[in-house]
């Protein structure tokens, strides 16, 4: 059940509804600082266990999961507990990934924090961390007991951490026909956003089908993600990498699907109004990028399965491209800086 409400008092009437043994609230190191008094206070009288661990993409991996784990041990928590999982994306994923596997799985609920995370990654049930720096490739399904959508969270978010947001946001807008919002209004973008993948997402949980399309500017855009998490110092937040993914995959859609160079262009304007300043890459960077795609979990029989536009508002998955067409797309897009 998903609710959008910046009242924490009902989340408090919701959750006096329930009968947990335990409540952890999980966070960063942030959403400990910006969300957490917040929830404590509405809270009051519950006194809920907290968690927390250090933030960024870094940190989603195995090793966390294990302090995560050993703090539940050692605080006994027990099949009936409740996690609450407040934070972006990463306290939703590796939170609920820990919540589905400890004791074979307790409840949680995921409490987003992040733009990126209330449009996206708290809803449909994906869980997960990353591994060998490849992106979310271990992790499993399992639907929260409940999301509460708070967009007041959002109000202390860094500007730039709001607007790796919009980079779903307007993945949205590429693949649904209908998407349609106030782009001035953030609450009423948080409920399209959701209205739009929750409808997806209920046609096929499992993503066997049409769930792909969600996907689109992720195959390029986790390769990019992956290698600045390895190979650069400075930062590529998962929202950005998206964004460049969909610009070039937007490219190989003129290439395989039949997108004609005008939506190309109005793709192109749309993105670039948000992420106006380009990736500096040397050809061999772009080689190792291309690379990286070949481990996307999309793939079928090691050939690269890509989610490609035909026209702004309509999306087609598995197509297959080649390390070759990831190259010539992210040449184009963001050039080659030898
Ligand atoms: N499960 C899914 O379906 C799904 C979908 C999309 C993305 N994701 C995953 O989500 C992750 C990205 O999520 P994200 O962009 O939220 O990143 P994040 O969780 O790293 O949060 C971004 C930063 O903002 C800080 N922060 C969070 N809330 C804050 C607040 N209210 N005030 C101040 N600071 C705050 C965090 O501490 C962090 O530094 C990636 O790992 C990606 O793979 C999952």
């Amino acid at each position: 059940m998903i609710h959008f409400s910046n009242d924490l008092q009902a989340f408090r009437a919701w959750l006096e509804g329930q009968s947990f043994s335990q409540i952890c609230v999980l966070t960063d190191e942030n959403t400990a600082v910006h969300c957490y008094p917040l929830l404590a206070e509405a809270l009051a009288g519950f006194l809920p266990l907290h968690f927390s661990i250090p933030s960024g993409e870094q940190h989603k991996t195995l090793p966390t999961c294990e302090t995560i784990w050993a703090y539940w041990l050692a605080q006994y928590l027990d099949r009936k507990a409740l996690i609450i999982n407040l934070g972006g994306g990463v306290v939703g994923d590796m939170g609920g990934f820990c919540a589905a596997t400890y004791k074979r799985g307790i409840q949680f609920v995921q409490m987003p924090t992040t733009l990126l995370a209330q449009v996206d990654a708290s809803v449909g049930g994906k869980l997960g961390i990353d591994f060998q720096g490849y992106k979310n490739v271990i992790g499993s399904f399992q639907e929260p007991i409940a999301v509460w959508i708070n967009t007041d969270f959002l109000k202390t978010l860094p500007a730039r951490e709001l607007r790796a947001g919009m980079g779903e946001v307007l993945k949205y807008s590429f693949i649904s026909p209908s998407f349609e919002v106030d782009w001035t209004n953030l609450a009423c973008i948080v409920r399209e956003s959701v209205a739009v993948k929750k409808a997806i997402v209920e046609t096929d949980y499992q993503e066997q089908g049409l769930r792909k399309i969600l996907n689109f500017g992720h195959t390029i855009g986790h390769a990019l993600e992956t290698y600045f998490l390895l190979n650069k110092t400075e930062t590529l937040l998962h929202g950005e990498a998206v964004a460049e993914g969909m610009l070039a995959e937007a490219y190989l859609s003129m290439r395989y699907a039949g997108l004609g160079q005008a939506s190309f262009e109005v793709i192109s304007e749309r993105i670039r109004a948000y992420f106006p300043e380009t990736l500096s890459l040397t050809e061999s960077e772009i080689q190792a990028i291309a690379h990286l795609a070949c481990q996307d979990k999309k793939n079928i029989a090691q050939e690269i399965r890509c989610v490609l536009l035909e026209e702004v508002g309509k999306a087609v998955f598995d197509v297959p491209i080649t390390v070759q067409d990831i190259m010539d797309a992210l040449i184009f897009t963001v050039g080659n800086r030898d």
